[in-house]
Parts: structure tokens; C-alpha cells; sequence
């Protein structure tokens, strides 16, 4: 059976939230202490040599992103905590900053350090005022303790596009803009907010920066999967018994997940499905559960890991149905910048709607593929590509759903 290994949210009902004292109590702030008593360089090797993969759904290593905005010459460089947290089933972030907020504002500023940054925003989702709050009662703590420096950290809110979790959208949203995607290169860490170096980590990823500080990258880097150490933490929704969060080590597999710690499908039914990352995230059969976690795994499945959501579906679910919802919500929340995005996912989601109402033909199914293979790579931003891949991955598995329900 296997364990949670609970480092990231070590201090998970042990501590007052909304005392610092608390947390520095629990060890607390040694991260940022031994940080400024290294170089910048030597800091930055540290988080690299961690394995340290960004928690938000590119799992790109932090400390080279890091090492991108050190390196930029500039007069102000900024760090961005993403705390959007929009893909339906995700809460993971909000767990993390309710419980314990100063373990992001100290990964923020060991960030800030190593970079050279003085200035920090954290872009929260507008639908959790109260994460807010508390994250601006931590703020005001550290600040009057000092324990922060001269590195200042604000919170703006986000106002509810799922877009807007996009790094570059996200950083046109903190600057007062509509939020739609840059085209890129240039990436965030040579040129973001304001056009200066700028760091977007995710919350989680933040979250971790503290321990691997205190503890050295080698420990970090001997716990899960060697290609993505460290845990995970997932957020079980749907069809399982236990609809809650676990933080796991990476080399767990998506059969443990479910099974393990999610007890099983409810009401002793049958497995049939999981859609793991969120909304954009493949459809994986019952023959794929033995893959482990890890986002190169995934990957390697046509799966994604993305923010460790976990939507389980049983035998009795219409998974032609649940794809048309899906092309919906796509449908809904593409910026409409670009057309492959803005057309492409109208187009899909009246595709997806005959289908499912039993009018579509064969021929669908092809332009259906078709159009998802152009949009994963005309598309401007990870919206429009990733959108396609509930659809290809359930063809891929589940064809004969689509086939029973032809016209
Ligand atoms: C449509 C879309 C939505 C996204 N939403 C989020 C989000 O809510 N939170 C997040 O951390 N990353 C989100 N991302 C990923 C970010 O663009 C970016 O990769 C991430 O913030 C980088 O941080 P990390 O390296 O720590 O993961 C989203 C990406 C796309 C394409």
C-alpha cells in the first residue's frame, strides 16, 4: 500500500495559518537564512541539481528558469507566484496558501534573492477572496517582522479566465491588460512583466523551494521518480470513494492513486476511465494504470500530468458526453486571439455536439482528428493545443463509444 509523504504540506494542521511566529516555530525561514548566506549561483544550483520541475503543468526544472532571469541584465526583474488555480477539479493551491501561506512568500523570496528580484506579485483567482485575505494578513507579518528584506510581495486578483493561468496572459492581466497570451519567444524570464526578467513559478513550486533549501538538493532529488523528484499533490474528484488531496511521491502509480488512496470506484462499480491534469488532460484506460505519476511518464502514455487533478469515471459514465462538455468549456474559454484556438475549438464543440446527439457520421471522427492535430500545433498558447486532447485520447481508447452513437 502506498504512503503520503507529506513535505509540502508538512505544516498542514500543525500550525496557525495566520501566525508567523507558528511557523517559524516549525522551522520556518531557515531556507531564506542559509540562502542569503550562499551566492546567488550557488543558490540557483541548488534548486537545479534538486530536479525541481515546475508544479503548475510544463514541468519545466526551476532552477534553469531561474538561472535565465539571473543572468538577464536589467533594472528591475520581478517574481510571480501563479495562484490562478482555474482547472476545474485543482485545488491544490488553495490548500497550500490557506494552510500555509509564509512557505510560499519565503520560496518568493529565496526566488528573489537568487535572481535579483525586490519585487513580488501573487495573481490569485478571483473566486477565492478569502485566500486573499489571508495571504495579505501573512504578508503584512512577515513585512512587520522584516523577515522579507527589501523584497516586497503584493496580491492581485485574477477575474475568472481560465486563460489568464497562462504565464504570459497572466503577466498582461498584473500589467492591466486584457488577458491573452504573447506570442513567444520572448519567454518571462528575459522579458515579462514590464518587459524585465520575470520568474512565474507556481504556487506548489514555491512551496517547495523552503525545504530543498534547508535540506539540500541531493535528499530532495532521492524522493519519487528520478526524471521529476519530489511529491505531487493531487486533488481526487469524480467517481472514487475518497474525494480529497493527497501529496504523493512521484513514482506512485495512477492505480495507487485511485485505489489506495482514493479507495476504489464508489459504489463498487467499474473503473472505465481517468482524466488526470485537468480539463485538457488525456482520458486513460484501465489497461495504462500501472504508469507511474511522474510527468515523463505521462508523457510517454499521451497523458499529462498538469496540476495533479484526478477525474475518475466509472462504468455507467457516456464519455462521448463528457468530451462534449469539455469542447464546451474550451469553446467558452479560448482568449480568441488566435484563430486555430478561436475556430477551432467552435468547431470542434459543434462536431462534438452531433455526435453525441447521434448525428454525426464517420467522417467526423476523421476531421475531428484532423482538426485537433492542427490546433496541438498551430495553436498560440497551451489553451488551443491541449484543448484536442480530451477528444484524441478518448478516440484513441474509447472509439466505440463514438462508433455506437453514429448517426
Ligand atoms: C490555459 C492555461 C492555463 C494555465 N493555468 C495555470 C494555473 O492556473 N496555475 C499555474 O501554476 N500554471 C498554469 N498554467 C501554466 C503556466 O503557463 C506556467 O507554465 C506555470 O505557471 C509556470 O510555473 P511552474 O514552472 O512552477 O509550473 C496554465 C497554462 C495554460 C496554457
Amino acid at each position: 500500500m502506498a504512503e503520503e509523504v507529506r513535505i509540502v504540506l508538512r505544516n498542514y494542521g500543525k500550525i496557525d495559518p495566520l501566525n508567523i511566529d507558528d511557523y517559524i516555530n516549525a522551522g520556518g525561514y531557515k531556507g531564506l537564512e542559509k540562502a542569503r548566506s550562499m551566492s546567488q549561483e550557488a543558490v540557483i544550483e541548488e534548486v537545479r541539481k534538486s530536479g525541481l520541475r515546475g508544479r503548475g503543468g510544463a514541468g519545466f526544472n526551476a532552477g534553469t528558469k531561474w538561472k535565465f532571469s539571473y543572468r538577464a541584465v536589467a533594472d528591475e526583474k520581478y517574481v510571480v507566484c501563479n495562484a490562478d488555480e482555474g482547472e476545474p477539479g485543482t485545488y491544490k493551491d488553495r490548500i497550500i496558501m490557506e494552510n500555509d501561506p509564509q512557505s510560499v512568500l519565503e520560496g518568493m523570496a529565496i526566488c528573489g534573492y537568487a535572481i535579483g528580484s525586490r519585487k513580488g506579485y501573487i495573481y490569485c483567482r478571483g473566486e477565492y477572496p478569502y485566500v486573499v485575505d489571508i495571504l495579505n494578513q501573512a504578508i503584512a507579518q512577515a513585512k512587520e517582522k522584516g523577515i522579507l528584506g527589501d523584497f516586497d510581495i503584493e496580491v492581485r486578483m485574477g477575474a475568472g479566465a481560465y486563460v489568464c493561468g497562462e504565464e504570459s496572459a497572466l503577466i498582461e492581466s498584473i500589467e492591466g491588460h486584457r488577458g491573452s497570451p504573447r506570442f513567444k519567444p520572448p519567454y518571462p524570464p528575459a522579458e515579462g512583466l514590464w518587459q524585465k526578467p520575470t520568474i512565474v513559478n507556481n504556487v506548489e513550486t514555491f512551496a517547495n523551494i523552503p525545504i530543498i533549501m534547508e535540506k539540500g538538493s541531493d535528499w530532495y532529488a532521492g524522493i519519487g521518480a528520478k526524471s521529476y523528484p519530489g511529491t505531487k499533490i493531487m486533488t481526487l474528484t469524480g467517481d472514487v470513494v475518497n474525494r480529497t488531496f493527497i501529496e504523493i511521491p512521484t513514482d506512485v502509480t495512477i492505480r495507487q492513486v485511485i485505489y489506495d488512496f482514493g479507495g476504489g470506484i464508489r459504489e463498487g462499480k467499474k473503473f472505465k476511465a481517468v482524466q488526470i491534469g485537468g480539463t485538457s488532460g488525456g482520458f486513460i484506460p484501465e489497461s495504462l494504470l500501472d504508469t507511474s505519476i511522474d510527468f515523463d511518464s505521462m508523457g510517454a502514455i499521451g497523458a499529462t500530468l498538469g496540476s495533479g487533478a484526478v477525474f475518475v469515471m466509472d462504468e455507467t459514465r457516456d464519455l462521448v458526453d463528457v468530451t462534449e462538455r469539455i469542447s464546451k468549456f474550451f469553446e467558452h474559454e479560448s482568449c480568441g486571439k488566435c484563430a486555430p484556438c478561436r475556430e477551432g475549438t467552435k468547431r470542434m464543440h459543434e462536431m462534438m455536439t452531433r455526435l453525441n446527439a447521434g448525428q454525426g457520421k464517420a467522417d467526423d471522427l476523421e476531421q475531428i482528428e484532423q482538426l485537433g492535430s492542427v490546433m496541438s500545433r498551430a495553436c498560440l498558447c497551451g489553451l488551443g493545443q491541449a484543448a484536442p486532447s480530451p477528444v484524441l485520447t478518448t478516440l484513441e481508447h474509447f472509439r466505440n463509444e463514438y462508433m455506437e452513437k453514429l448517426g
